[in-house]
C-alpha cells in the first residue's frame, strides 16, 4: 500500500483552509495514518526541498515554508500518491484544473497552499523526514469495506 505526504503550506494555514485540505483527501477514501500543526525550522525545510536547492527560487521557498505554521499529514492507499497530485492539481495554479485544490483555491506557483508527494519512494521518505515513529497511527476505518470490495 502506498503512502504520501500531504503538508498545507503556510498560507493555506493563514488562510483558514485547513478543513477544506484535509476533506478533500478524507472524502476520497483515504486513509490518514499522521497529522499535526508544525512549526518548520530552515534545516528540514531545506532538506525536504534539497533537489530544488540551484533553483532561483530556493531561497524565496524556505523562507515562505518556514514562514508560520505547517499541517504535515500522512495518508494510505492503494495509488494514494499519484491520486494525490491529481486531486492537488498543477504547481502554478492558474494553471490547475478547477475542481483540484490549486485550481480552487490559490493564484500563484509561489503561494500554491499544499504540498504533495511526487512518487512513492519520495512518499516513504518524506514521512520520514516530517514525522518520528510514535506520532503515525495504524488502524482500520469502520469504512473499509465500503470502499473497497
Ligand atoms: P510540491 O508538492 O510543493 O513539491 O509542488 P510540486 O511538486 O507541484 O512542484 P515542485 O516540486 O517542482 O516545486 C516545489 C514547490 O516550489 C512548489 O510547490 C512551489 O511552492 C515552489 N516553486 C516551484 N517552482 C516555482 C517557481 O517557479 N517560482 C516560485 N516562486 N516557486 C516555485
Ligand atoms: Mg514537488
Amino acid at each position: 500500500v502506498d503512502e504520501t505526504y500531504i503538508m498545507v503550506k503556510p498560507d493555506g494555514v493563514q488562510r483558514g483552509l485547513v478543513g477544506e485540505i484535509i476533506s478533500r483527501f478524507e472524502k476520497k477514501g483515504f486513509k490518514l495514518t499522521g497529522l499535526k500543526l508544525f512549526q518548520c525550522p530552515k534545516e528540514l525545510a531545506e532538506e525536504h526541498y534539497k533537489d530544488l536547492k540551484a533553483k532561483p527560487f530556493f531561497p524565496g521557498l524556505i523562507d515562505y515554508i518556514t514562514s508560520g505554521p505547517v499541517v504535515c499529514m500522512a495518508w494510505e492507499g492503494v495509488g494514494v500518491v499519484a491520486s494525490a497530485r491529481k486531486l492537488i492539481g498543477s504547481t502554478d495554479p492558474l494553471k490547475a484544473e478547477p475542481g483540484t485544490i490549486r485550481g480552487d483555491l490559490a493564484v500563484q506557483t509561489g503561494r500554491n497552499v499544499v504540498h504533495g508527494s511526487d512518487s512513492p519512494e519520495n512518499g516513504k521518505r518524506e514521512i520520514g523526514l516530517w514525522f518520528k515513529e510514535g506520532e503515525l497511527c495504524q488502524w482500520t476505518p469502520a469504512q473499509a469495506p465500503w470502499l473497497r470490495e
